[in-house]
């Protein structure tokens, strides 16, 4: 039997991230952050100087990237990268590195090596569609641009990160054009995902009906 996987995906701040967690660990499953992967190839490309543009020198950082993702928090060489990766800077920096074929294809196998038993519980954007295309259950998660807005001031404030309405959403209208426009792996559903609109769910609706459909496709 192969291991089980839940793949979320879905456009940025729809909450992927937190319902992600929350399954994982109502199931006891591991949990793989595809967009923290994205987000430390961004930080390393801006502290190397290595060009945007330059998707085959990118692709080399993403090869050699050895994260550790323990107890909630993200290490990367030793150092502690789990605040740095949330800043809006390292938003616009992963989703510009990850418009590129090489880097997606480096990060391949490092994040299917997530896959262990019991299971596994996977968000991004590719989840369903490229990197876990066999995944036992898909969900593509949406919510309003102005309900994800919303969510990434309140999460952004609630860190004490300095942040305004109009700016995320601006940058989140940004992000969703060249995430769902690239020409490689774009942001868009696996034909087989279910679909969830999370504007006016709370978290703890969205992460029932997933293990409801867990469920239902677990015992199938
Ligand atoms: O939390 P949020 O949805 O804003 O971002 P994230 O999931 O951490 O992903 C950051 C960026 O990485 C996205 O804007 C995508 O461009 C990219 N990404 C991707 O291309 N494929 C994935 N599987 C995950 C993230």
């Amino acid at each position: 039997m192969t291991t089980p996987v839940i793949a979320i995906d879905g456009p940025t701040a729809s909450g992927k991230g937190t319902v992600a967690a929350a399954v994982a660990k109502a199931l006891g499953f591991h949990y793989l952050d595809s967009g923290a992967l994205y987000r430390l190839v961004g930080l390393r490309a801006a502290e190397t100087g290595t060009p945007l543009d330059d998707g085959q020198a990118l692709a080399r950082l993403a090869a050699t990237l050895r994260p550790r993702f323990e107890d909630g928090r993200i290490t990367l060489d030793g150092r502690d990268m789990t605040d740095a990766i949330r800043t809006e800077e390292a938003s616009r920096l992963s989703s510009r590195v990850a418009v590129h074929a090489p880097v997606r294809q480096a990060l391949l196998d490092l994040q299917r090596s997530f896959r262990r038993p019991p299971g596994l519980v996977a968000d991004g954007r590719d989840m369903g569609t490229v990197v876990f295309p066999d995944a036992t259950l898909k969900v593509f998660l949406t919510a309003s641009v102005e309900a994800r807005a919303d969510r990434r001031y309140k999460q952004l404030i609630g860190k004490g990160f300095p942040a305004t309405l109009t700016a995320l959403l601006q940058d989140l209208r940004e992000r969703d054009e060249r995430d769902s426009k690239r020409a490689v792996a774009p942001l868009k559903p696996a034909e087989d995902a279910y679909r969830l609109d999370s504007s006016r769910l709370a978290i703890e609706e969205v992460v029932a009906t997933i293990l409801h459909w867990y469920a239902m496709t677990a015992a199938g």
